[in-house]
Parts: C-alpha cells; sequence; structure tokens
C-alpha cells in the first residue's frame, strides 16, 4: 500500500508502504536494544525486524554481552556484526532478554510468529528468557488472528502428522536446521488455546507459531507517532 506522507514536517512526500514499515520496524528495533544493559544474555530472534535489531545492538557497544541466535539467518548477521555468540546450552539455560518479530498480535496478546519458520527455536528462547520483548511494525496489531500458524513436523510420519494436523500443508523444500519440515496449518483459529492443546496433542509436532500471552513481557508497536509500548502478560521475575 502506497501512502502520501510528510516527514518531520519537511513538506509532502511520497513514502511507499514498505519504506514505512521497514521505518517501523526499525524504530521498534532500536527501542529494544535501549533495554539491553552489560553483560546481558540475550536471545536474538529471527527476521526482518530482527534484522535492523542486530545492529542497534552492535552500536550500543556494551560490554560482557552474551547472545543465542535463533536462526542460522541471524547467526551470520550477528557474527559479521562482531556480536559474541554462544549456544543456549553453554549460557546456562536462562536468558535476561529475548527479541524478536512477530507475524500477528492479537488483542488480547495471543502472537503467531514463524513466518520465517524459526518457531520451534524462537520458542525456546523466549521461554528461556525472563523477559521476551516483541518488537513490530504497525501492520502486525490485528483484530483477530487468521491462519496461516506455522508449524515444525518431525520428518519421520510426517504425512500422518499432516493429516493429524488438518487442514494443514507442508512448505516444499523448507528444511530447519534441525532437520524438520515445515508447514502451515490452514485451519480455522477459533480459540488459541484449544488449538495450542489440539496441536500438543499430535506427536510428530515439535513446535508450533502460537505463542501464548504469559509468554510475552512487553510489546514495542511503532507506527506513524512512534514506539508504543503494551505490556504483555509475562509476570516479572
Ligand atoms: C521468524 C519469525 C519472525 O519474527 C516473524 O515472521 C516476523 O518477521 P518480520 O520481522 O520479517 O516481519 O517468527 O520465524
Amino acid at each position: 500500500m502506497a501512502s502520501a506522507g510528510t516527514t518531520g514536517g519537511h513538506g509532502p512526500s511520497l513514502i511507499s508502504g514498505a519504506d514505512e514499515r521497514a521505518a517501523e520496524k526499525r524504530a521498534a528495533a532500536i527501542a529494544a536494544a535501549e533495554l539491553l544493559e552489560d553483560g546481558m544474555r540475550v536471545g536474538l530472534g529471527s527476521g526482518t525486524t530482527v534484522a535492523h535489531l542486530l545492529p542497534a545492538i552492535a552500536e550500543r557497544n556494551l560490554s560482557g554481552l552474551r547472545c543465542v541466535a535463533t536462526s542460522p539467518g541471524t547467526e551470520h548477521a550477528a557474527r559479521e556484526l562482531g556480536l559474541p555468540l554462544e549456544p543456549l546450552e553453554e549460557i546456562g539455560d536462562e536468558l535476561d532478554i529475548a527479541i524478536d518479530g512477530a507475524d500477528q498480535i492479537a488483542p488480547d496478546g495471543w502472537i503467531i510468529k514463524g513466518g520465517g519458520g524459526a518457531q520451534t527455536r524462537e520458542k525456546i528462547v523466549a521461554e528461556a528468557a525472563r523477559r521476551f520483548v516483541v518488537i513490530v511494525s504497525a501492520d502486525k496489531p490485528v483484530g483477530g488472528l487468521s491462519p496461516p500458524i506455522p508449524l515444525e513436523l518431525l520428518a519421520f510420519g510426517h504425512t500422518r502428522t499432516l493429516r493429524l494436523l488438518a487442514p494443514a500443508r507442508l512448505r516444499e523444500a523448507h528444511i530447519t536446521p534441525d532437520g524438520g519440515l515445515l508447514a502451515d496449518y490452514l485451519g480455522p483459529i477459533g480459540d488459541p488455546a484449544a488449538l495450542t492443546a489440539r496441536f500438543d496433542a499430535v506427536p510428530g509436532l515439535v513446535g508450533h507459531g502460537l505463542f501464548r500471552p504469559e509468554m510475552v513481557s512487553l510489546m514495542l508497536i511503532a507506527g506513524p507517532d512512534g514506539v508504543q509500548r503494551r505490556a504483555g502478560a509475562k509476570p516479572a521475575s
């Protein structure tokens, strides 16, 4: 969607929707990078919003950061920027903060993630973090969640697993770094808690992109008027 807008009071200019979204992602990412302190153990999500986060963290020149990447893309970009990476196992299984993007945020705080297929690792890292911060552009908050919901399946028996998750479709030629197959659930969502319970009962499903409101500490939602902070339902620890 292209829209006419003004920038900083310098008169009208044409800004494409894509440029606007990118600027919002960057603004949310910069706001999230401000939350970091020296010595923190940090989970790094994946996606185009996180691509803005990594340089924003690097620019802060914090000392003693210990970071965990959730995807090969994030790992590569973080290394290029000199951010120190370690496996989650070596960091001691607990992170001070994790920061990640999202595909949809519902008014009640449920989130869909995994557009990039990294939802299983992202959920492990988000759960391990005392504080999980979601950074998004203004198009991500929605009136109600809608499919697709990204899924990761074990390769073994995946046709049976897909049948149990119907309606669902395999993303052809998409294999995760952990050897899983990517698919999307395409059916109605209804009550996300009930759907989560249905997913959890499917043995071959490794992970899915529905994130409970209780996983999220803070949402930083960037729009034309700046970055709005919305509290999540995760209790402070
Ligand atoms: C990747 C994700 C991303 O965080 C989500 O898809 C949002 O992506 P983007 O920041 O590119 O809009 O869950 O698995």
